[in-house]
């Protein structure tokens, strides 16, 4: 499952996920745990030599129940503190570092295996499992995508997110390395006029057909 942030990949797949007694995966959380790692290493993560020679560094444990998904590094729990602005700030120039994704996407791999999951990401379809059996990629309108992730979050405006998101969007699909775009054999779903149970219906009906 591909798409922008809010277009509702995490909600989804979870539910997904659940419906079907599969794992979870939150391939964004991986990216977001190395970030954080780097801030607190006091690496510049505008400097992507610096973060290329320490991305082999921190062990990163991803937990896939879609209940409780956990996120470790080095450790640490750290599945609150990289929901925090600094992290999302930041996050879009650590992904964009080669090194940085050859890593978590053989991670990613190791974790997938023999499949029974449901991952969420922005190159699942077209880089780490391109012959999944089934491939979605997910948009929604800038403004629902806004409004939505503000619901989510304290201390914010729907100006302000929209903003951040349109950032972070052009940094993330026109990056160099697997940048977002939608994987061949995929099936785009506009979540916009949708509620979540409509979106995770229709995902369940396009499983059920496909597998
Ligand atoms: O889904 P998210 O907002 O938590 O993802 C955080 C960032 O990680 C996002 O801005 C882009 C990056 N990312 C990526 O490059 N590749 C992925 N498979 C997942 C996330």
């Amino acid at each position: 499952m591909d798409g922008p942030s809010g277009s509702g990949k995490s909600s989804v797949s979870r539910g997904v996920a659940r419906a079907l007694g599969l794992r979870y995966l939150d391939t964004g959380a991986m990216y977001r745990a190395m970030t954080w790692w780097m801030l607190e290493q006091g690496v510049d993560v505008a400097d992507h030599d610096a973060v290329a020679t320490r991305a082999a560094e921190p062990e990163i444990v991803s937990g896939t129940d879609p209940d409780g998904p956990t996120i470790h590094i080095d450790g640490v729990d750290v599945a609150g503190p990289i929901r925090e602005a600094a992290v999302t700030g930041a996050v879009s120039h650590v992904a964009a570092v080669p090194e940085v994704r050859s890593r978590l996407v053989a991670l990613q791999r190791r974790i997938i295996g023999e499949g029974d999951i449901v991952v969420e990401g922005r190159d699942i379809g077209t880089v780490v499992a391109p012959d999944a059996a089934v491939k979605l990629y997910l948009t929604a309108s800038a403004e629902a995508r806004a409004l939505r992730r503000t619901a989510e979050l304290n201390g914010t405006t729907v100006a302000a997110q929209q903003a951040d998101m349109a950032r972070r969007d052009t940094l993330d699909s026109t990056r160099k390395t697997d940048p977002l775009s939608m994987a061949a054999g995929a099936v785009e779903l506009d979540t916009t006029p949708l509620t979540l149970q409509e979106v995770i219906d229709t995902v369940l009906s396009v499983v059920k057909e496909r597998t």
